[in-house]
């Protein structure tokens, strides 16, 4: 995961929770052990997507991780030239208090990477199945199997302090989700009790059976009023015939979330997933009028419509607020 650092605006700052970093680094990782290692879709799916928990009681791990942080894993053995492998980061997905509630326990959203190896399309030799090194590593473990990991990191992509002087939009595609699920249940299940705050959580997913901790999220949202959780289908198409698309043509139709919810003074927006997010979402937010708050548009793009700025253009000239927390792999 990249975090995008943000361009600083005292005026629009958040005062973010205050997290401990790096107490176990890379070069000495320290022995997890797996207790749980479970498929976390809603149905068939030509993906695979593991939530997996990992002890890390009597490490320097324990109790120290936020919601919203990330971890390192150490897959076994050595890279193509014969180097041990290099640490890899998964983002937390377990509340701050862990899965056990006692900060032992953390998990995360991992993805089986599958892909096919193409070096180049006229050679057909070269041809064959690409496995993901550390990600297939990790959905094979079992309980009971031991773990390299190190950590935490990460502190922007945290909740604020006080979680109630704020109200959320939040937006994910796929495993992206991950630190949103320990991030509400921090919010709603947490020991501060149920966040009084308006939090709105947009998932995209290609299918309905890529859903990720949806019956978690469907309950919460059944429970509490003030958390609505969204869900844009990409490969569906609307009553109407036309396509969902992706999380910011959802944006885009859902008036109530560009009207009310981003132009209100206390709203943060985090947004996690796919680095392509950034760009619609971005776009989306300034061609609406409510950019200002979450986005510094350097002078580079001043006299450009936001419907004609490309990838790189907001790669390159567009910067996240403290009120936009923006983490993309
Ligand atoms: P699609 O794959 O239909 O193009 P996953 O990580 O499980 O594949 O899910 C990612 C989701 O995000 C899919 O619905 C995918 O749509 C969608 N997606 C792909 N590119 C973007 C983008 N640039 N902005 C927002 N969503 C995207």
């Amino acid at each position: 995961m990249t975090a995008v650092e943000p361009i600083h605006d005292p005026a629009f700052d958040p005062e973010l929770a205050d997290v401990e970093m790096h107490l176990v680094p890379p070069t000495s990782p320290v022995t997890g052990t797996v207790v749980k290692n479970e498929i976390c879709m809603s149905g068939k799916s030509a993906s695979f997507i593991r939530h997996v928990c990992i002890d890390v009681a009597g490490t320097p791990i324990e109790g120290a991780f936020s919601a919203g942080q990330s971890f390192g894993i150490v897959p076994p053995g050595e890279d193509h030239n014969g180097r041990s492998h290099k640490v890899r980061l998964y983002s937390i997905a377990s509340p701050t208090a862990g899965e056990d509630g006692a900060g032992r326990i953390l998990s995360t959203t991992c993805k089986r990477v599958i892909d096919e190896y193409q070096p180049s399309s006229d050679d057909d030799e070269t041809r064959g199945l690409f496995l993901g090194v550390c990600s297939n590593y990790v959905c094979d473990l079992r309980p009971g199997d031991k773990v390299q990991v190190t950590g935490p990191v990460g502190k922007r992509f945290v909740l604020p302090k006080d979680p109630n002087r704020h109200d959320y939009l939040m937006l994910a595609t796929g495993t992206g989700i991950a630190p949103f699920r320990g991030m509400i249940l921090d919010m709603f299940e947490g020991a501060g009790g149920p966040i009084e705050s308006e939090v709105h959580l947009v998932m995209g997913a290609p299918y309905r059976s890529d859903l990720l901790y949806h019956d978690l999220l469907t309950g919460l949202a059944e429970k509490h009023p003030n958390f609505h959780y969204h869900t844009v289908i990409s490969r569906e198409l609307r009553p109407d015939g036309s396509p969902q698309g992706y999380i910011h043509h959802y944006l885009d139709r859902e008036v109530r979330l560009h009207e009310d919810l981003l132009r209100r003074d206390r709203t943060l927006v985090y947004v996690c997933g796919l680095a392509g997010m950034q760009t619609g979402v971005f776009q989306t937010m300034a061609k609406l009028g409510v950019g200002g708050p979450y986005l510094k548009v350097k002078e580079e793009l001043a006299g450009t419509g936001p419907e004609d700025w490309k990838s790189a253009d907001i790669r390159k000239h567009v910067r996240p607020t403290h009120r936009c927390m923006l983490e993309v792999y």
